[in-house]
């Protein structure tokens, strides 16, 4: 697989064609960032930690039947891709109160969510990903509402493979976003599935153990997100 040009830089990865227009390469930078952009930092190791990290994960879930963009990782820090069209939508899951839904509606962090709650936010760092619902999604022509479901159904679905991964290994799923795009006309799983875009605590101290570290200055960042990973058995040298 020849990688080619840089078609896409975003704020921790960048996209590069390849020699065969269904593929692409994800390059996982060692860059970070927070609150849409506006704290950045590199970190030692990231790049390299978060490919390994999503190569695992999206490996499970595919396993678990859920399709995904993710083909084979290249290289440390890169990973072989289906050259997905992405829709402007994010999906995010919540098993337990954090973050922005604190903020939102002032319940206390830490509450238990039963069923987990489902949200659609636009994505547009420019206007802070607003939260959005199926009516804009489809008025706007974000995506159709044939697509909205699926991406519901599987939102959910990783959700029930992911909270019980976590949860044998002594961790929380507190919260993730999903993105996805349409290939073939399916809806598959695209972007990332990292510390980076999920909560994580710790089952028995509540410890942060996703990006929440470095949003909030807790320190030891990376070093955390390898912790993450040894618990559920991912390697990183
Ligand atoms: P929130 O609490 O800020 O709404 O985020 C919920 C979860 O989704 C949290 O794990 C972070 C993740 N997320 C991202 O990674 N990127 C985003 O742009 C959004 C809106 C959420
Ligand atoms: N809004 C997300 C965050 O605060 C993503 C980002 O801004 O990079 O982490």
């Amino acid at each position: 697989m020849e990688k080619r040009k840089e078609l896409y830089a975003g704020k921790a990865k960048s996209i590069y064609t390849t020699d065969d227009p269904s593929k692409m390469i994800m390059l996982f930078r060692d860059d970070t960032s927070a609150f849409d952009g506006e704290k950045t930092a590199q970190l030692n190791r990231k790049g390299m930690v978060n490919n390994k990290f999503n190569a695992a994960i999206m490996t499970k879930l595919a396993d678990a039947g859920i399709p995904t963009h993710f083909e084979a990782l290249v290289s440390d820090n890169e990973s072989l891709v289906k050259n997905l069209a992405m829709l402007p939508v994010e999906c995010v899951v919540r098993n337990r109160a954090a973050g922005s839904l604190v903020r939102r509606l002032g319940v206390k962090e830490g509450e238990t969510l039963n069923p987990p709650t489902y949200e659609l936010f636009l994505k547009d760092d420019a206007l802070h990903d607003p939260m959005v619902n199926t009516s804009l999604c489809v008025s706007f022509g974000w995506a159709t509402e044939v697509q909205l479901e699926k991406m519901e159904a599987l939102t959910l679905q990783v959700n029930e493979v992911l909270f019980a991964l976590f949860d044998a290994a002594g961790m929380v799923l507190v919260d993730y976003k999903l993105e996805f795009g349409v290939f073939n006309d399916q809806i598959i799983l695209g972007d990332e599935f990292s510390p980076d875009g999920c909560r994580i605590w710790d089952k028995e101290t509540n410890k942060k153990m996703d990006k929440d570290r470095f949003r909030q200055g807790l320190g030891s960042v990376i070093e955390t997100y390898e912790e993450v990973g040894a618990r559920l058995g991912i390697t990183f040298d």
